[in-house]
């Protein structure tokens, strides 16, 4: 326990407003102490890996002591095999209200050149295991380049998504211009980070940046019965396809194509292809091994 100290006085060293409001840690399953999320195992066979936000006199706002602790938890996660997926949520009035603005506000170019900022936060991105966001609240600048980030959306119904950049003198920094153009189309995109006007959760959903909406008090439990669901398949299967549709975002056409070709064929070498097929065929369920 004692060899993490340094690192979290160093987070919250970056983290002082919230360090002067919320001094307790909370002790993790893995027994790590964290100060800005909470990390649990839901689901009935404890496969679904929880991390919410909690930050809330700032409203969930990024800091680099929280995304710190987000990435470390998510590396947990993924090295937990037990855990089939993610949920990442906030609170009930935020998901993220953005990147912490008063901690950029004493950032000049030189700072956030040299640390390249805010790069970091892709490393919270699991390499293997789906990641869904269960949006309730705000879910605004950085918040909703987090959001945009996980592999699947869930929204309560008072949940709103913006990229308010723009009013701060600046623009999104951590793919808004990228990810929301891919998620909602250009105009939709373009008019949202000129003005910084939200989307509610139900336009969010219309515009395909959602999957599905859920009275407020229902996203958690949704997004964890999703994660049970797809907790309970191959994880090799489910990581081969995740890969394969990442690819989509970056490839053209034909390359895609070629790319899910090939990693089809690879998934003939695997025992839970196998077991699959069998399986249906025997008209049984199958016995997925991860192998
Ligand atoms: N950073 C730091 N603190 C924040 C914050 C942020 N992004 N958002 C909210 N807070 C703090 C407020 O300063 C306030 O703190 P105090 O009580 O100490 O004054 C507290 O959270 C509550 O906020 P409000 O009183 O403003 O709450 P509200 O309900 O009236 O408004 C809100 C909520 C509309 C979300 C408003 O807080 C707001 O506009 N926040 C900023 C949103 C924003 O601009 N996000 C983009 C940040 S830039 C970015 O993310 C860059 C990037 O792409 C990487």
């Amino acid at each position: 326990m004692s060899s993490i100290f340094p690192t979290v006085s160093r987070m919250f060293v970056n983290c002082r407003v919230a360090f002067t409001a919320r001094p307790i840690h909370r002790l993790l399953t893995s027994g790590k102490q964290y100060g800005y999320i909470e990390v649990s195992k839901r689901g009935e066979r404890q496969n679904v890996g929880l991390l919410r936000l909690n930050r809330p006199k700032a409203l969930n706002a990024l800091c680099a002591g929280l995304m710190e602790e987000l990435i470390n938890a998510v590396e947990d996660f993924e090295a937990d095999n037990a855990v089939g997926a993610i949920v990442l949520t906030g609170s009930d009035k935020a998901f993220a209200a953005g990147a912490d603005i008063a901690e950029m506000d004493k950032y000049d170019f030189k700072d956030v050149y040299n640390k390249n900022f805010p790069v970091r936060w892709t490393e919270f991105y699991p390499k293997r295991k789906p990641l869904i966001a269960a949006v309730n609240g705000f879910a605004l600048g950085g918040g909703c380049e987090v959001a945009m980030m996980c592999d699947i959306i869930y929204a309560g119904e008072k949940a709103q998504f913006g990229q308010p950049e723009i009013l701060l003198g600046t623009i999104p920094g951590s793919g808004g211009t990228q990810r929301l153009v891919r998620a909602i189309g250009k105009s939709k995109a373009m008019e949202m980070i000129l003005t910084g006007n939200r989307l509610s959760a139900q336009e969010a959903q219309e515009a395909g940046l959602v999957s599905k909406v859920f009275p407020d008090d229902q996203v958690v439990d949704e997004s964890v019965k999703l994660g049970e669901k797809i907790g309970a398949l191959s994880k090799l299967a489910v990581a081969i396809a995740r890969e394969a549709v990442n690819q989509s975002q970056e490839l053209p056409l034909s390359e895609g194509l070629k790319f899910e070709r090939r990693v089809f064929q690879s998934s003939f070498a695997t025992n839970d292809r196998k077991e699959g097929m069998k399986a249906f065929v025997e008209k049984r369920k199958a016995n997925f091994t991860d192998s």
